[in-house]
């Protein structure tokens, strides 16, 4: 379990970016963090890997207390793929790359190639080992970013933004391996702006407003409440509102299309 305690953070020259955040998240779950830019979103997912420490409050990863615990310690535990791909690769081939963390933490050499294939596999990358990450497109960079992090197979993993840059195919593929992670016994963290893939992958969704938690529900409660969203700002999308116009509790592509069908076929029958 990941949990916040009363968690506040105050950048040394900057704002206060979290305020008072108290929440759990435990293993098993998929969690959408959504909130505008500045809301404090990156701020949140660094708390939770112990990249920053809270300046009130305590956040605990299985009971560990990140102020206390080195953060190579805490990386076993939670992943967290940065925001942007560029900042987590450095190495001049795949292979290299993938296996930075896995020799840092000491594993051994015949351990660390047979997770570095798995990791790739997982994130469906199919490039020469000795290929220059560099050389790679940004939905690749991507998705060897998770790669990184899924070859230390923390039980969490935080992924901030990973759809920036793709197209909404690679969008649904990217999911669909976060969901394959997810049925596999991971706990998913993902920032994103997109409220239809949160509809249809995710267990739960926060928001973040200012740094402080507004919203923490299912997907169905939060996403489902049309005027809420646009009471704060985020455009509730067309399948959102078809979804609150039809009363659809399924807010899944296929679910809604089921309850407009069901209208129609029900207006057929009255006339
Ligand atoms: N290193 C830093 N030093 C000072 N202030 C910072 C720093 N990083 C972030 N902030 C500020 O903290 C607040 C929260 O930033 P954060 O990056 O967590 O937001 P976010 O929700 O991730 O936004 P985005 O959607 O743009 O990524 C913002 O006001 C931001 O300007
Ligand atoms: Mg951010």
């Amino acid at each position: 379990m990941i949990v916040f305690e009363k968690v506040s953070y105050q950048y040394p020259r900057g704002p206060l970016a979290i305020r008072d955040v108290t929440l759990e998240i435990k293993k098993g779950e998929f969690v959408g963090v959504i909130g505008h830019s500045g809301a404090g979103k990156t701020t949140m997912a660094k708390l939770a890997v112990g990249l920053l420490k809270p300046t009130k409050g305590r956040v605990l990863v299985e009971g560990m207390d990140t102020a206390k615990t080195p953060v190579s310690e805490l990386a076993r535990k939670v992943g967290y793929v940065y925001q942007n791909p560029d900042m987590m690769l450095f190495a001049s081939s795949i292979l290299e790359e993938v296996s930075f963390a896995l020799r840092n933490l000491g594993y051994p050499e015949s351990e660390i190639e047979e997770r570095v294939l798995r990791a790739l596999r997982a994130v469906d990358l199919n490039k020469p080992l000795s290929a220059s990450p560099h050389a790679l497109s940004f939905g690749e960079k991507h998705r060897l970013a998770i790669a990184c992090v899924l070859a230390v197979e923390p039980d969490y993993i935080i992924l901030d933004e990973p759809t920036t840059g793709l197209d909404y195919y690679r969008c649904l593929l990217l999911f669909e391996v976060l969901r394959k992670l997810h049925q596999a016994g991971r706990t998913v963290i993902v920032i994103t702006h997109d409220l239809d893939l949160l509809a249809r992958f995710s267990t739960r969704v926060i928001v973040l407003e200012r740094g402080a938690v507004i919203r923490d529900g299912k997907p169905r409660e939060v996403l489902g409440d049309v005027e809420f969203l646009s009471e704060h700002g985020f455009v509730p999308t067309h399948l959102l509102q078809l979804a609150r116009r039809t009363g659809s509790e399924d807010l899944t592509p296929e679910g809604v299309a089921r309850a407009v069908a069901a209208r129609l076929i029900g207006r057929q029958a009255s006339a």
